[in-house]
């Protein structure tokens, strides 16, 4: 397989498996690669449904074998939500800093400050086969916003053993340890052998 697409237009996400994708003898294409398209509707109950719609609706208008990411953050305080409703629930809120605080707040409320990132690929190598990889992070919810890279709620997630938000890694040091990195290698361990 020498030509794969990543379902996304998200620069951050893109760049992030671009960097994971080097030297593995791969052209990965993304969605900025050509000409916008109407994204379908991610109506699935889980990471793993959502991933397989964008995977396989990738697949069928580009016709090449390709993988679609669904992730999310989910937080203990939160009774594990927002979950797959994670780009939603920003919007809840009049700016990303007050859902950052509604979210410390709750952590701090419940003296609980355990959450997780999760992520599942999906991988689709024709209309019926369609192979999913995960990864999954723990970590807690940082007491004030850190940081100023990545993207969503980077800068409020420290992962377990470290003394630092993703928002406060470098892209680098993020995808040696980070949800998405860890199924990323899992499909690169596949496609590669
Ligand atoms: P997606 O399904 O990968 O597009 O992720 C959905 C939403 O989850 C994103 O819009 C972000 O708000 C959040 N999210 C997913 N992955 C990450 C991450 O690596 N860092 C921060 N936020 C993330």
């Amino acid at each position: 397989m020498k030509n794969l697409l990543f379902f996304s237009s998200n620069k951050n996400k893109v760049s992030e498996v671009k960097k994971l994708f080097k030297g593995s003898g791969i052209k990965l294409y993304s969605l900025d690669d050509f000409e916008k398209i109407k994204e379908p509707k991610e109506t699935g109950a889980t990471f793993v449904e959502n991933a397989k719609i964008k995977s396989l609706f990738g697949y069928k208008f580009f016709k090449i074998p390709c993988f679609a990411n669904d992730s999310g953050i989910c937080i203990n305080a939160l009774h594990d939500k927002p979950g797959v409703k994670s780009k939603r629930f920003f919007s809840k809120f009049l700016s990303k800093k007050n859902t950052f605080n509604y979210i410390i707040n709750k952590t701090k409320e419940s003296k609980n400050k355990a959450a997780y990132f999760k992520t599942s690929i999906c991988l689709t190598l024709n209309e019926g086969e369609h192979i999913i990889f995960e990864g999954k992070i723990n970590g807690t919810i940082s007491n004030f916003p850190l940081g100023k890279n990545g993207f969503g709620y980077d800068p409020i997630f420290i992962p377990n053993g470290q003394n630092k938000t993703y928002g406060q890694m470098t892209q680098t040091q993020k995808n040696t340890l980070s949800h998405r990195s860890l199924a990323i290698n899992k499909l690169l361990g596949f496609v590669i052998s």
